[in-house]
């Protein structure tokens, strides 16, 4: 196994930004009612709700997003960083994280605390995640975008499988406190998202806030957020001269990226992995 990752229940997760310890916290993390967490498969949008929860927890101060890193702000509930900031944050409390619906906290399951989970088509799922290995030192080089591919599909990439984790966040039975929100729709019409979002919260923003934090939450916007963009980790272990983080922001990339036979071969496996799942996804 190479040296960059560590194994989490099966899973990959990069040392650099993972321990044992922090993987152990996040088993043992004491979760709250009023806790609220956007969930993600890695490349579908985790960022974007680390800019979006403080703004709609706040009722649209724009300070966290201004002056808190995205990792501090929003802290990944299995990194390093997690246990370094959530312990004194007064609630409610906002985390992200990359962890399948089984892996969660046992505290989770007793809780009353609310998921928002992103999915996004996966063919730009890994579009972005291949480029995301270009400019990640911390990450294995992906080779070409075709052995990319298969690691992707045979679930030899951060956290495992993409089936596996949508799967497991939307077979649930704790689904009355989940929102489900592609990646697609908040693409589309960001600003009706949002108010899905606050709803589900039940913090529902007016018609001007709800503007203002969806101009704030715009890709170009996040673009140039120096406590957005990652500008403020160094160039070695993230070089945006290879490929920046906040990369082009669109859906559909993947028909610059995929040959013909690429995707015949991505939907084929998808298709039959989702075989019997309850739900269907608006992507072809
Ligand atoms: S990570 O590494 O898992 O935390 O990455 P994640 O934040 O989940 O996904 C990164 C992709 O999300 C895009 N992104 C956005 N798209 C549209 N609008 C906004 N505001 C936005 N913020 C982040 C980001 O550009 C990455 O996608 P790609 O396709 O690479 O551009």
């Amino acid at each position: 196994m190479d040296g960059k990752y560590l194994q989490f229940n099966g899973l990959l997760v990069p040392k650099e930004t993972h321990s044992t310890e922090s993987l152990k916290y996040a088993v043992e993390f004491q979760v709250h009612d009023d806790d609220v967490f956007g969930l993600t498969y890695p490349k579908s949008g985790t960022i974007w709700m680390q800019e979006i929860l403080p703004l709609i927890l706040n009722g649209g101060d724009l300070t966290p997003v201004q002056t808190i890193p995205n990792w501090d702000r929003v802290p990944w509930l299995e990194e390093t960083r997690a246990a370094l900031v959530l312990g004194d944050r007064s609630p409610p409390r906002a985390m992200v994280s990359h962890l399948p619906y089984n892996l969660m906290p046992s505290s989770f399951f007793t809780s009353k605390a609310k998921v928002i989970y992103v999915t996004r088509n996966p063919k730009d799922i890994a579009v972005s995640s291949f480029h995301f290995h270009k400019m990640a030192s911390f990450l294995d080089d992906p080779g070409t975008f075709d052995q990319f591919l298969d690691k992707f599909l045979s679930g030899q990439v951060l956290f495992g499988k993409w089936t596996d984790h949508v799967k497991s966040w939307r077979d649930t039975d704790s689904d009355d406190r989940i929102l489900y929100v592609t990646y697609e729709e908040m693409v589309q019409d960001l600003r009706g998202a949002l108010g899905r979002m606050s709803r589900f919260l039940g913090r529902e923003l007016s018609p001007e806030v709800l503007e203002k934090v969806a101009n704030h939450c715009q890709f170009n916007n996040m673009k140039t957020n120096v406590m957005s963009n990652f500008s403020l980790v160094p160039k070695d272990l993230m070089d945006s001269s290879k490929s920046a983080f906040l990369r082009k922001g669109t859906t559909g990339d993947w028909r610059n990226h995929f040959s013909a036979e690429q995707e015949a071969r991505f939907s084929a496996v998808i298709k039959k992995e989702m075989e019997g799942a309850s739900f269907k996804f608006p992507w072809d």
